[in-house]
This record gives structure tokens, sequence and C-alpha cells, in this order.
């Protein structure tokens, strides 16, 4: 299907963005940057705007959430702004029980642990009408951004299961590990439902004007090459296919995934995103040569003095030059108690390269 007419990819205000066209496989004269979580905490202006408002309550108020969109593109200059919303979102809109508890992570009233709870979970179903608050937040952000691309997400379903069978955040993920091999047929049923959700989540943000799609698999990171080939990368590459007739470039990213980069490629992501665990050169070899790259300066050194800092970023942008096209970013998330100032040096450090 046909981008739809007065998207940006379609207008051409960003289809020759510097950050569409390094996911495309381009070098363009400025290395493009953008920061996972750059919305945020660590933002005072994010803080202020989120007084009084819960997490996803924020996420599905389409003002506050085009005005959070926004802040770390006016303040830091970054070259995408990333939809301000969460993983969860979707799953609350289905009608999941659902909520995001301050400085712990998503939570579930109850855990889907069995084949009853998987079959009672597969009853709910994402609408076009639910997830409109989504689509008009993301068409005010785009309209607001003119010439920087959006960045839509969406979790993978691995990430998302993992939330669901644990009932919160957990550290190994045991619980969805034990239920993949002791149940594969309640594990797929599951994952297949959270692809169809998240998947629609996605496109939704496209359709309505985001000019890439990434896919947070934050938690892929846990499983070996086999079971990660196995019992989640079909439910991975589900997701994405809900945005494959869209002419949109697809980033694909988790924590820990040294083993995994190839395999994330291989589930239909143009370009993969790589964590700081590590280097980047390694990264691309194993990708073939041939992927574009998203990544990868260690979060930890933001707090580190500037020469520091500054001498991680000369070598990771030298480590991504073998490429054919790198977007910097951070290995994870920006900590929320990051320095502002030093992101927006940063954005101005990567930009000079
Ligand atoms: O700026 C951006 O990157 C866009 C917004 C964004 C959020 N969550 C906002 C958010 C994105 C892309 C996400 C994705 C997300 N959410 C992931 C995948 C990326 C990753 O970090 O690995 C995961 C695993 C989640 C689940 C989740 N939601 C966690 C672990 C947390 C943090 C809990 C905490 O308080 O430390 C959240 C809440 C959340 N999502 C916040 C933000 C800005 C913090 C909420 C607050 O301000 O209190």
């Amino acid at each position: 299907m046909p981008l739809p007419a007065g998207h940006p990819l379609v207008e051409r205000r960003t289809s020759h963005s510097d950050l569409v066209r390094a996911y495309s496989g381009d070098r363009p004269e400025r290395l493009p940057v953008w920061f996972m979580r750059q919305a945020g905490r660590s933002l005072p202006e994010y803080r202020a705007a989120r007084v009084g408002t819960a997490m996803l309550e924020a996420c599905l108020d389409p003002e506050l959430a085009s005005e959070i969109t926004l802040q770390p593109v006016r303040r830091h200059g970054v070259d995408a702004a990333i939809f301000f919303s969460d993983i969860v979102v979707p799953l609350r809109l289905a009608g999941v029980d659902v909520e995001i508890k301050p400085g712990v992570g998503p939570v579930m009233g109850s855990p889907v642990r069995t084949a009853d709870d998987v079959a009672r979970l597969r009853e709910l179903t994402l609408s076009d009408e639910a997830l409109a608050p989504v689509s008009a937040g993301v068409a005010l952000t785009v309209a607001g951004l003119g010439g920087t691309p959006l960045i839509g997400f969406a979790g993978a379903p691995f990430t998302l299961a993992a939330y669901l069978v644990e009932g919160g955040p957990s550290r190994d993920h045991l619980a969805a590990r034990t239920l993949m091999h002791a149940d594969p047929e309640t594990w797929r049923a599951l994952t297949g439902w959270a692809a169809d959700v998240t998947g629609a989540f996605l496109r939704a943000q496209v359709l309505a004007g985001a000019s890439a799609a990434q896919l947070f698999d934050s938690w892929a990171g846990a499983l070996s090459l086999p079971d990660y080939v196995q019992h989640v990368a079909p439910a991975s590459a589900r997701a994405l296919g809900h945005v494959a007739d869209l002419d949109v470039r697809t980033v694909h990213f988790g924590t820990g995934t040294g083993e995994l980069l190839a395999a994330m490629r291989d589930v239909g992501a143009d370009v993969v995103g790589v964590d700081y665990r590590i280097p980047l050169d390694e990264a691309i070899r194993r990708l073939g040569g041939r992927t574009p790259v998203q990544g990868n300066i260690d979060p930890a050194l933001l707090a580190a003095p500037w020469p520091v800092l500054e001498a991680h970023v000369r070598d990771v942008v030298a480590r991504g030059a073998s490429a054919p096209g790198h977007v910097v970013n951070l290995g994870h998330g920006v900590p929320p108690d990051t320095d502002p100032e030093v992101l927006t040096r940063l954005v101005g450090l990567v930009h000079s390269l």
C-alpha cells in the first residue's frame, strides 16, 4: 500500500533527511544522531510537563505527547524525533490491565502464565478507533517537525511477552523462558497475539506520519541464538510484517544481542541497532558489512569527563565507518540523571566529525 498523501516521505519533507538517507544505506555529508529515551526525565521541561499526569495517560494525550516528543529536538538539534509513548501502550489500548510504575516500569494487574490466561488475552483486539489518540499525537507532532523525521516505535513480541508472563520487570525473564520450552504452543499463541497488537501500533504511527519505524526487543539478549531463532524470530517477523507493505525503513534494536545481530536483521529489518557491549566494527562484521547500523555510545560515559566521552564518541564514529550507513545513538537509553547540556554538546561533536 502506498503511504497516504500528505505523509512527510510522500511530500519529500523527510525523504532526503540525513536520517532516512543513512537508514537507506547512504552516507550523507553530516552523520545523523539521536538518542534513545531523548524525551524523558533528563529534561527539566519534560519533568515540568509531566507534573500531575501518570505516564500512560501522558502517552494517550495527543497534545502532551506531541509537546514532549518535540522538546529534545528543540533543545539538542537531534536529527530525529522519536514518538513519546511506551511499548505497553498498545497492550493498554487492547484492554490489558497494565500500569507504568515510576522508577519500576510496566506492571501487570495479573501475569499471563497458563494456556487459559493466553486464551483470555487473545480475546482482546486492538481496533483503529482505540489507536486514535496515537494517530492524533503523531499527526500533531509531524506538523510541528518540518523536515525532521519522526521515528515510530513498538516493543517486540518477546519483550512484551516477558512483561506479560513475569507480571512486571525481571532480571533473567525466567518465567517467560520456561513457558517457551514447557508449552511452546501457548508461547506461540501469546507471541503471535503480541505481534499483531504491537504491529498495529507501529503501523498506525507510520500511516499518521512517522518516517521510520523501530522495533525494541530490549530483553532479547536473555536468549541463546537457537532459542531466538526458533521461539522468537517468527513473531518478530510477524510484527514487522505489519509495516512491510509501506515504503519506510525499519530498525531492530535489543540489548546484549551481540550473538543475535544477523538473526535480528533477518526477521525483516533494514537497520540493526547495536548496544554498547560489542564494538561497532565487530557488529558490522557480524552483519556481513551490508547492513546500516545505529549506535552505540555507552550511556555510562555521558557522566564521564568530556575528554573521556569525546574520545569514546570519536572511536564509535571511526568504527562505524565500515557500515553502508551509520546513525549515531547510545547503546541504550539516556539515564534519567544525565546533564542535558552534555547531550547538546554531543550532537555538535557528531555533526562536526
Ligand atoms: O524518548 C524516547 O525514547 C521515546 C519514548 C520511549 C519511552 N519508552 C518513554 C518512557 C520509548 C521508546 C520507550 C520504550 C520502552 N519502554 C522500552 C524499550 C526501550 C528500552 O529502554 O529498552 C521498554 C523496555 C519500556 C518499558 C518501560 N517503560 C521501562 C523499563 C520504563 C522505565 C521505568 C522507570 O521509571 O525507570 C518505562 C517508563 C517510561 N517510558 C519512561 C519514559 C520517558 C519514564 C516514565 C517517567 O518519566 O516516569
